[in-house]
Order: structure tokens, then sequence, then C-alpha cells
């Protein structure tokens, strides 16, 4: 039996932030109690925040499709190095996760690179069955994605950023019938249904070339985002399946989103770190390492959704991890593809929100306790209790972390954060009891799977 005991730091538990030890045995949480003596390893953690590992409900690994970009290998080293021991990763990998056949093969890919957990989306389409959604639930899926807004190439079985015309390689995106169709099994299987939230009608009556940056906050308004919120609100209220509006980006997103919670509508809101660290004044200093989809916007956006995010009706804290390669976000600001890197600063840059907030404690909730709940994880990810898996992040609240390019693990050095700093560092993580975020040693990743009494 290996053991390790982390000595002497404030723990994150459910009670609230508290001086104790935490003992491990054999990578799993056995006791949280002042006063514990060792009988192996031990790690001094005083001054240090002792808290749950992170999971991030939204990535991109690009893997398989565009190892140029990324592949499961350096995803996870970056997010073992900022704390983050789940990866959630999004379905439109090449081929998309459509069905359970590519769902069992892509996972038998990351785990042979995996440095943290990882659990898989699968892929709403236009033309899904409801059959196809019980063989990707059966085959581990941790939830569903619809792209309201994107297309689906058949012959390169890619979902593509933009709707379709009238190319008939292009099926069209999955829309609100889609999930009205497919609601009865989605409520049935009991998985949450996460969506890009832009309405592809509203995108298009604003469609216009995007050569600055005002062009893009002008092609994707925010009515997009609110008029997909409701919309799709509507079709969850009453069939009873979970929604998740990913990648929240604007106040009239949010109302229409809190609109539709406080009519009882099933649903999770995320909001990720760039929309609230960030907004459209940043572009002359950042560039096209901020151009994502959708957009950060105005100040008045990232202070509704900072507020949403205190007051809790925004619960989780995901990135959107959606990486390219350097020379591809070089180019002419309208042929930039959208997305930037995210993992590795999850931790930090949402300790410095919850501090900015008033209260540092707020954040493990954001990136670890709900996100768990999210993906029916919460009796084993989430919380530093006994019985918990021993994913554990050790944080010094008296260092600090710059974000920049030579950090960077993920291949896209030039992330949206850089340059900015955190008044904390990390200092070790464990997955399962053993380091990790060195990036050393043999891939451990295992595949994570909603515990069936939870879905
Ligand atoms: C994402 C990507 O590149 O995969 N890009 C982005 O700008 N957000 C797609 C997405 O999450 O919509
Ligand atoms: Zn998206």
């Amino acid at each position: 039996m290996t053991e390790l005991l982390i000595k002497g730091g404030t723990v994150f538990t459910a009670e609230g932030p508290r001086n104790a030890d935490v003992r491990v045995n054999d990578g799993v949480i056995t006791e949280v109690e002042p006063g514990l003596t060792a009988a192996g390893r031990a790690v001094d953690a005083s001054g240090m925040y002792v808290l749950p590992g992170a999971l991030d409900v939204h990535v991109h690994s690009r893997d398989p499709g565009f190892p140029e970009k990324e592949d499961f290998g350096t995803l996870t080293a970056a997010a073992a190095a900022g704390g983050v021991t789940v990866v959630l990763d999004m379905p439109n990998t090449v081929p998309a996760v459509d069905s359970a056949g590519v769902l069992e093969s892509k996972a038998a890919l990351a785990r042979s690179k995996a440095r943290v957990d990882f659990g898989l989306w699968g892929l709403i389409r236009s033309t899904t069955t409801a059959e196809q959604l019980e063989a990707m639930a059966d085959a581990g899926a941790v939830g569903f994605k619809a792209y309201l807004a994107y297309s689906f190439s058949l012959s390169r079985k890619q979902v593509l950023y933009s709707p379709n015309g009238d190319d008939p390689d292009l099926e069209s995106p999955a829309d609100y019938g889609t999930l009205a169709r497919l609601a009865p099994a989605l409520a049935h299987l009991g998985l949450p249904v996460a969506i890009h939230a832009e309405d592809p009608t509203v995108l298009a009556a604003f469609r216009r070339p995007v050569l600055t940056y005002d062009d893009l906050l002008a092609s994707r308004p925010p009515e997009a985002e609110a008029v997909a919120v409701s919309a799709a609100a509507a079709v969850a209220r009453d069939s009873g399946f979970h929604l998740h509006i990913a990648h929240l980006s604007s106040a009239l997103g949010l109302q229409a989103a809190e609109d539709a919670v406080s009519l009882g509508t099933p649903m999770t809101l995320e909001t990720c770190p760039q929309f609230l660290h960030l907004t459209a004044e940043d572009f002359g200093r950042v560039g096209a390492a901020m151009k994502m989809l959708p957009p950060i916007r105005t100040r008045a956006d990232r202070d509704a959704l900072l507020d949403g995010l205190k007051r809790g009706v925004i619960s989780v804290l995901g990135t959107d991890h959606a990486p390219h390669t350097d020379a591809e976000k070089s180019a002419a600001f309208g042929d930039a593809p959208s997305g930037s890197p995210g993992v590795q600063t999850l931790y930090l840059s949402s300790l410095q929100l919850a501090r900015d907030a008033g209260d540092v404690w707020l954040a493990p909730g954001w990136v670890s306790t709900a996100p768990a709940r999210l993906a029916g994880l919460q009796e084993s990810k989430g919380s530093i209790a006994p019985g918990f898996d021993a994913d554990i992040v050790i944080v010094d609240p008296r260092s600090k972390t710059r974000v920049s390019s030579e950090g960077m693990r993920s291949r896209q050095r030039h992330g949206a954060l850089e340059g900015l700093e955190f008044d904390f560092a990390i200092k070790h993580v464990y997955l399962r009891g053993e380091s990790v975020a060195r990036g050393a040693g043999k891939p451990r990743g295992r595949m994570v799977r909603p515990a069936p009494a939870l879905r």
C-alpha cells in the first residue's frame, strides 16, 4: 500500500477552508484531520492551499484530427501543469465523435497519451438518432454537444465553423427541432446536453466580412446567444433533459439563461476565464490570440458575467481550450482561426477572480465541485474528503505566476491570457496520489464515466 500525507495546509472542504492533514492510500483520500502522523511519504503544505483537482468540462484536444495544433499528450501535460486533473474533450475532433465506434477509438487513443483523467462528449448532429445517443452513452460519453450554428462536412466527418449554404457536402447544424426530436431519449439517458449557443438565423442576418475586431463583434451579436439559450431552454424545460450552456459570453445571453432558470428549466451555466479577465478593449494588446467564438465582448458583458458567477447563477468555469498553431493565429485577422489555449491557466485565473471577488474559496467550487456534479462524477472527484480520488492541487498563495509563452505546455504558445499575472503558484499536482505536474513518467490518465446511479 502506498501512502502520501499532505501536512499543514489549508484544505478546501465542503464545510469551508480547514487546517488539516490529508492522508492518501493507494490513490484515494482516506483521512482529512489535523495532527495525522506519516507512515510513508509526507509533503509539507504549510502556508499552502490544498485544493481538489480541477475538471475542465470544455477542452478541444484536436486529437485525432489536427495533431499540429494539439494532441492528447500536450493537452494533458498542460492540464497537469495547471492543476486540471480531468479534461472533458469536445466531440469536434476528426472524425467527429458521432457514434459509439468513434468514441471508443478516440478513448483508446486518449488512454495511450493522457497524463490526467479524461471524459468524452458525444456529438449531436441534425441526423443523430436516439439509438446512436444510447450507444454513445453505453460507450461512456459524459454528455452530448450540439453546435447550433456549425455545419457538418459529410466527406471530412468534421464540424465546421459556419452554417451550410447550398453545398450538398454540408449537413445543416443540429437545431432546436433536433433537440426536441431527441428530447425523450436525452431525458431518459440523463446526461447533460451542452450547446454552442449562437443562433444561425441571427448570425445570418449580421453576416459581413470580418477584417477587424469590431467586425467580429458585429457579426456575432449577443442576440444570437440570447435567442439560442431561450429556444434551447424552451425545448429542455418540459422534456426534462439537462441543458448546459457552454461558454456564456454576454449580458443578454446570461439574462436569457436566468429567465429560463427561474422558470425551472434544468440547466447549468458555464463561462470562461477569458470572458472575465479580458474585454474587447484588450484587443490592441493581445491581438488575434483572443479571437474566439463567441467573442470576448464589452466591459458591461464582462461585469454581468462576473456578477452572475458571484451570485452562483453561473456555476461552472470551463476554458473552451481551443488551440491552433501560432502560425495559423498569425494570419491576417479575418483568416486567423478562432480559439485559444486555456486549460493550463484555469485554476490560477479562477483563484484570482475569486480573490478579487472577495472570497478565494469560491474558485474550487467553480472549477472542481460544480464541474464534477455536471459530469456525474461527484462521488469520486471534486472534493477533498475520505473516499474521493486523491486528485489534489497544492497552491502557494505567496508566489506569483505570469502567463508566458515559455511556460506554455500546449503546442500553441501564445494564448489570450498571455502577460497576465496571478497572485498564486501551483506547487504540486497529484492525480490519484501520484505527482503529475512535471509531465514525466508514463501517461496514467484513465477515462471517466458518469456513475450509472447519477445518470
Ligand atoms: C472552438 C474550436 O476551435 O474548436 N473554437 C472557438 O472559437 N470556441 C469551437 C467552439 O467551441 O465553438
Ligand atoms: Zn463552442
